[in-house]
C-alpha cells in the first residue's frame, strides 16, 4: 500500500490565501498592511534566488515589501546602522537578513541586533527563550520548524502522545521542532526523542517513531526498514545529488534533489510522507509570510 503524500506546494497555497484574506481585512479596518525587508548582502545566486521567491510571496499575500541589496564589503558597522533604521521604521514589521554573510561579518552578532519583536526568522536569542517557554509566551516560531508542525496538523495526523523521534540536532530545525513538539498545545503534547551522529541505535529509535522528522542533510540516511509501518515520516532534506537538464529549457541545467529519506521504498511502508522536492521546502517561506503578519497583528493587538 502506497502512502498519502503530504504535500506541501498544496499546503502553501491553502495558508497563502487565508493570509492574503486576512491582509485585505486587516488593510480595510486598520489602513495598513505588513511590511517585510529582506537584506541580502553580497550575489551568491542561491541567495539571490532564495530573497527573490520571499519577496515575490510577500507581494503575491500584499505585503509592502522592501528588498534592500547590500555590496559584499559593507562593513560591520553599515549593517548594524542598517538593522537599527529597519528597527525603528514603523512601516515595517518583520526584518529577515540572508544568511550566510561573507566572512569578515559576525553573523551572530547581526542576528542579535535585529529588535526580537521584527524577527520573523525566529533566530534571535529572545524568541529562541520564548520558544522554549511556549504557549503565549511564543511569538516568532522559527520558519522551518513552524512549517513541519503546520503540515503536520493539516494532514490530520495525531500527536498528542504520539512517539516523535527527530533526526537531527540543528539549532535552525532538530531542536526547534523537538521542542514544538513536547509543549501542551495543538499539534505537540508528544513524546520526543532526538538522535543525531553520536547516537547508538539510530534504526532502534526510528522504529519506534509514530511521526519521524529526519533532518540529518544526509542524503537517503533513513532506509525502509528503520519505519514504522502506517508511519508519518516528515523528510527535511534537500540534498543536491546531482544535474539534470531542465524540463521547460533543456539547454539549462538544474539541480537533481534527494531528502534524507529513501522515498520509493518508504513510501510502500509509510502512513503518510512529504516527497522532496515539493514537501517541507514550500513551507519555510509560506510560514515567513505568516510571522510577518503576525508581527503586524502584535503591533495592533488583534491576536
Ligand atoms: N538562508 C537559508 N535559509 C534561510 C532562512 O530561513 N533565513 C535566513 N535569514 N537565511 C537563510
Amino acid at each position: 500500500m502506497s502512502a498519502t503524500l503530504i504535500k506541501g506546494t498544496e499546503i502553501r497555497e491553502e495558508i497563502l490565501e487565508e493570509i492574503t484574506a486576512e491582509v485585505a481585512g486587516i488593510k480595510e479596518k486598520h489602513g495598513v498592511v505588513p511590511g517585510l525587508v529582506t537584506i541580502l548582502v553580497g550575489e551568491s545566486p542561491a541567495s539571490i534566488s532564495y530573497v527573490t521567491l520571499k519577496i515575490k510571496t510577500a507581494h503575491r499575500v500584499g505585503f509592502n515589501e522592501v528588498q534592500d541589496n547590500q555590496s559584499p564589503d559593507i562593513s560591520e558597522e553599515d549593517l548594524l546602522a542598517l538593522i537599527d533604521k529597519y528597527n525603528n521604521d514603523e512601516s515595517i514589521h518583520g526584518i529577515l537578513v540572508q544568511l550566510p554573510l561573507p566572512k569578515h561579518i559576525d553573523e551572530k552578532k547581526i542576528l542579535n541586533a535585529i529588535d526580537p519583536d521584527k524577527d520573523v526568522d525566529g533566530f534571535h536569542p529572545v524568541n529562541v527563550g520564548r520558544l522554549m517557554i511556549g504557549g503565549d509566551e511564543v511569538k516568532f516560531p522559527p520558519c522551518t520548524p513552524a512549517g513541519i508542525q503546520e503540515m503536520i496538523i493539516r494532514a490530520g495526523v495525531e500527536t498528542s502522545g504520539a512517539e516523535v523521534v527527530v533526526v537531527g540536532r540543528s539549532n535552525i530545525v532538530g531542536k526547534p521542532i523537538a521542542n514544538m513538539m513536547l509543549q501542551k498545545g495543538d499539534g505537540a503534547n508528544s513524546t520526543v526523542t532526538v538522535v543525531h551522529t553520536r547516537t547508538k541505535d539510530l534504526e532502534g529509535h526510528c522504529k519506534r517513531a509514530d511521526i519521524l522528522i529526519v533532518a540529518a542533510g544526509v542524503p537517503g540516511l533513513v532506509k525502509p526498514e528503520w519505519i514504522k509501518p502506517g508511519a508519518c515520516v516528515i523528510d527535511v532534506g534537500v540534498n543536491r545529488v546531482g544535474e539534470k537538464p531542465s524540463k521547460k529549457d533543456p539547454s539549462r541545467m538544474v539541480a537533481v534533489l534527494k531528502g534524507d529519506v529513501d522515498f520509493d521504498a518508504a513510501k510502500e511502508i509509510a502512513g503518510s510522507i512529504t516527497p522532496v522536492p515539493g514537501g517541507v521546502g514550500p513551507m519555510t517561506i509560506t510560514m515567513l509570510m505568516k510571522n510577518t503578519l503576525k508581527s503586524l497583528k502584535f503591533k495592533l493587538g488583534i491576536n
